[in-house]
């Protein structure tokens, strides 16, 4: 029986992806990188350090650590210019009403994510109020694939991995839950998220009847 709902933000909740590869574009243009919207999918649910390092992969350019956190600094203060603009109707379609229809059917619900500016999103987006706990970037040490998120999300709600349903866009996301034992949603295409164990095209296909038949 599924006790508790776990949150991934960016893409699923909120469509922050969309500022997420604006910023990381401007920065690849800046180091002379041809960085694409394909290459964009291995950043998601990824987190800033580690994002930096693939753009720099796919350049084929190396930085010390001086430079890096430089660079991930200069993409954060972009990236955080956008959300600070951010409105309630930037929520995604479904999203606000399926978290009310969690909360009514009495399952509790956390956020799992790996950003550092969760909570600034939360905040301009209205969305507190409808969570029981949040785990984001600044409360882990360890990133997707890694459970850890996950895990400390489930453990804040008191309700076991195995009765918790997880909400993910990002491949490492997926990985994550099931490494955590964990059952998965996946929001996006089914020949990504091929591993979840059922696949949405967004929370507005999502209700409690599905949620239950996993
Ligand atoms: C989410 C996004 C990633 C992002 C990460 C860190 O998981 O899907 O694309 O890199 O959060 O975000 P932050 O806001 O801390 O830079
Ligand atoms: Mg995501």
């Amino acid at each position: 029986n599924v006790k508790a709902c776990i949150f991934d933000l960016d893409g699923v909740i909120v469509d922050t992806a969309v500022y997420h590869f604006k910023s990381w574009k401007r920065l690849a243009d800046e180091l002379g990188i041809n960085f694409t919207l394909h290459d964009n999918e291995r950043l998601k649910g990824v987190s800033r350090m580690r994002s930096l390092e693939i753009v720099l992969e796919i350049g084929h350019q190396t930085k010390t650590e001086a430079e890096k956190q430089e660079l991930a600094t200069r993409k954060n203060e972009w990236y955080t210019e956008m959300i600070s603009k951010m409105k309630p109707d930037e929520v995604l379609p479904g999203a606000r009403e399926f978290l009310q229809q969690v909360k009514n059917a009495g399952i509790k619900t956390a956020l799992g994510s790996a950003s550092k500016n969760a909570g600034t999103i939360l905040e301009k987006t209205g969305l507190i109020p409808f969570f029981d706990a949040i785990v984001d970037g600044n409360h882990v040490a360890t990133a997707k694939p890694d459970p850890e998120v996950f895990l400390k999300g489930a453990e804040a709600l008191k309700i076991e991995p195995a009765n918790c349903v997880v909400f993910e866009d990002a491949i490492a996301g997926v990985e994550a839950a099931l490494a955590g034992g964990m059952k998965v949603i996946g929001i996006g295409s089914g020949e990504i998220l091929n591993k979840a164990d059922l696949v949405v095209s967004g929370l507005d296909k999502m209700n409690i009847d599905k949620l239950n038949s996993l």
